[in-house]
């Protein structure tokens, strides 16, 4: 019988350079959107898919992160003392029982491959989940939901992918379809940023995958690829025509990149307006904006 997935890493180890200098202190996926930073939206995601251990690749300066997940004993007090029992509440949700939380080490920016690697003892024999946490997904199903189901029914390798316009596929891994399912497709080959006109398709990889433990066991064995890092996409490449496969997901859902700035401040405009008691006034500003805009033209 398929094994239950209840385990996913979140690799946070990166540098988070196109932050700058924001990152030099305050870890990316710290940053907000309205009131939540980017790891607590992971972080629900994921419990909304049924997993209960939480696996994160960190390195030097994400202090402020494992600081996020503890309890805050000061600030509980000083809110109960007042009856803030709503900010109590939301508190809640940013902790984690004892155990279910670890925190791997990337030594050195390696890569996604290397830093999912690093993860390999607390994975062991099983299947898990890879989230990155700059990939904000709103969705009426939690996109990870959607593909433990997806998972369920075909087993295999299952990463999330999207339709990009032509132009932006030099941006993104980008799957080679052998058959298409529909919300389903077997993939028969994977490229790695291909320009437009060498792309196998305009079906886009992003930051979402279940995978088997034989990904693993490929990254093992990993020499780094091209500039020196050592690429997920490759491992999960290596599954191609191998017992379980290779699928991609097409998910319901807008998917934010958050790693962006343009994608950071897209996704902070359309997450207020979806805040009710934002709502109103976000939309008043945002359409004084635009009048402004074209008054000036
Ligand atoms: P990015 O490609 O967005 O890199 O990584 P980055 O360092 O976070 O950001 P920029 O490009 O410098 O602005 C995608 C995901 O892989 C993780 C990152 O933390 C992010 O979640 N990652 C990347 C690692 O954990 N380790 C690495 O060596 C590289």
């Amino acid at each position: 019988m398929r094994k239950k997935l209840t385990k996913a890493i979140f690799p946070v180890a990166g540098l988070g350079t196109r932050f700058l200098p924001a990152t030099k202190s305050v870890p990316k996926e710290i940053m907000t959107l309205v009131d939540r930073p980017l790891i607590q939206y992971a972080i629900d995601e994921a419990r909304a898919a049924g997993i209960k251990e939480f696996i994160f690749v960190t390195s030097r300066g994400k202090g402020a992160l494992e600081d996020y997940f503890d309890h805050a004993p000061t600030l509980e007090q000083e809110l109960r003392k007042k009856g803030k029992t709503e900010l109590l509440e939301i508190l809640k949700d940013t902790n984690m029982d004892s155990g279910a939380i670890a925190y791997i080490r990337q030594h050195k920016a390696l890569g996604l491959g290397h830093a999912v690697w690093c993860a390999r003892r607390l994975i062991a024999n099983e299947p898990f989940a890879v989230i990155l946490p700059d990939d904000v997904i709103a969705a009426e199903k939690p996109c990870l939901q959607q593909m433990v189901e997806a998972y369920e029914e075909t087993g295999g390798n299952v990463v999330a992918a999207m339709e990009v316009p032509p132009e932006k596929t030099s941006s993104y891994g980008v799957l080679d379809i052998g058959e298409d399912m529909g919300q389903m497709v077997k993939v028969k080959g994977m490229v790695e940023k291909p320009p437009a006109e060498e792309a196998p398709s305009n079906l886009a990889v992003i930051g979402r995958y279940i995978l088997t433990p034989s990904v693993l066991r490929s990254l093992n064995q990993m020499k780094s690829g091209a500039g020196g890092e050592i690429q997920l996409t490759d491992a999960i490449a290596n599954e191609i025509g191998g017992d379980d496969g290779v699928y991609g997901y097409r998910f319901r859902g807008q998917r934010f990149d958050c790693g962006s700035k343009a994608g950071f401040l897209q996704a902070t405009v359309s997450f207020g307006l979806a805040r009710a008691e934002l709502r109103d006034d976000l939309l008043g500003y945002i359409r004084d904006v635009v009048q402004m805009d074209k008054a000036a033209e």
